[in-house]
């Protein structure tokens, strides 16, 4: 039997810990509340969807946000000055700049002019550098909406054999670095394997834990995983007037022992964790 993780249930925790945490610490105190800042540049639908549901996740739980949407022919310089104003404000405690960026920015430049304190992403080279040095940082959203659901599911990593699929700077790769970390969460045996690996099946045939994150509507089927195996999926596409994600959802229920839904499963947890690291942005902030 496959148990569900559901993450939609434990998203709706997280998000009355982070209000509860805002009204003792900010509220009751007669302190302003946390104050998020998104940046969002053109018309790509999924980012428009993505940060409409950013601040939707900011009413909820109650944090202030500031949306600054550049038109789809801003220069870089234009969004560099969006950034140094963010920077500069002491009001926003965080903020994001929804990528993808047009091809005419060059998004490392404009991560790297991203002040690390507000760096609500972790995504400036100074707060993924410490994830890498096992020190104190903001860590992307859903790297750590992975470590969260496993950890409060209880499903432990230490010791594991972990396969991660993708390499991407927002999943694949801080997920690797976080589940590998010298520290609680972490202590995994990371593989990450990406679309230049060979005979990929090798290695997810033998993972306790299973991390899929490679773009692909139902890359991973069951006969790629062990009996048993614990199969998170971070896909989402839309097909053919379904979601989809990743993982194939009927081969793969019945043999793993845990699985993320999607919808429902690391998409939310994904959302909470970028409020979360809001509310320790505000807190440091004081
Ligand atoms: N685009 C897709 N995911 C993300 C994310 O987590 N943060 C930002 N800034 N852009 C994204």
């Amino acid at each position: 039997m496959t148990k569900l993780l559901d993450g939609n249930l434990l998203a709706q925790k997280i998000r009355n810990e982070i209000s509860r945490i805002i009204e003792k610490e900010m509220l009751n105190k007669n302190e302003r509340i946390p104050h998020l800042g998104i940046i969002l540049t053109g018309n790509n639908s999924s980012s428009i969807t993505y940060v409409n549901n950013k601040i939707k996740e900011c009413k909820n739980i109650g944090i202030q946000y500031s949306l600054i949407h550049l038109p789809i022919n801003s220069s870089e310089e234009e969004l560099l000055e969006e950034i140094k104003k963010m920077n500069q404000n002491p009001y926003i405690d965080g903020f994001i700049v929804q990528l993808p960026l047009e091809k005419h920015m060059n998004q490392d430049k404009i991560i790297l002019s991203i002040n690390p304190k507000k760096d609500v992403d972790g995504f400036h080279p100074e707060n993924f550098g410490k994830m890498a040095l096992d020190m104190n940082a903001f860590f992307p959203a859903t790297a750590l909406g992975i470590l969260t659901l496993l950890e409060r599911y209880k499903i432990e990593i230490s010791g594991k054999y972990i396969v991660i699929i993708g390499r991407s700077r927002i999943v694949g790769k801080p997920t690797s670095l976080l589940m590998s970390r010298k520290s609680n969460p972490g202590n995994g045996t990371v593989t990450l394997t990406h679309s230049k690996t060979k005979n990929i099946e090798y290695y997810t045939k033998q993972a306790d834990i299973i991390i899929v994150a490679v773009g692909i509507p139902g890359f991973l089927k069951g006969k790629m995983i062990k009996e048993g195996a614990i199969v998170v999926d971070v896909g989402i596409h839309n097909y053919e007037k379904k979601i989809l994600g990743d993982v194939d959802f009927y081969s793969v229920n019945g043999k793993a022992s845990y699985l993320t839904p999607v919808p429902g499963g690391i998409g939310p947890m994904t959302r909470v964790m970028l409020l979360k690291n809001t509310l320790i942005a505000a807190l440091n902030n004081r």
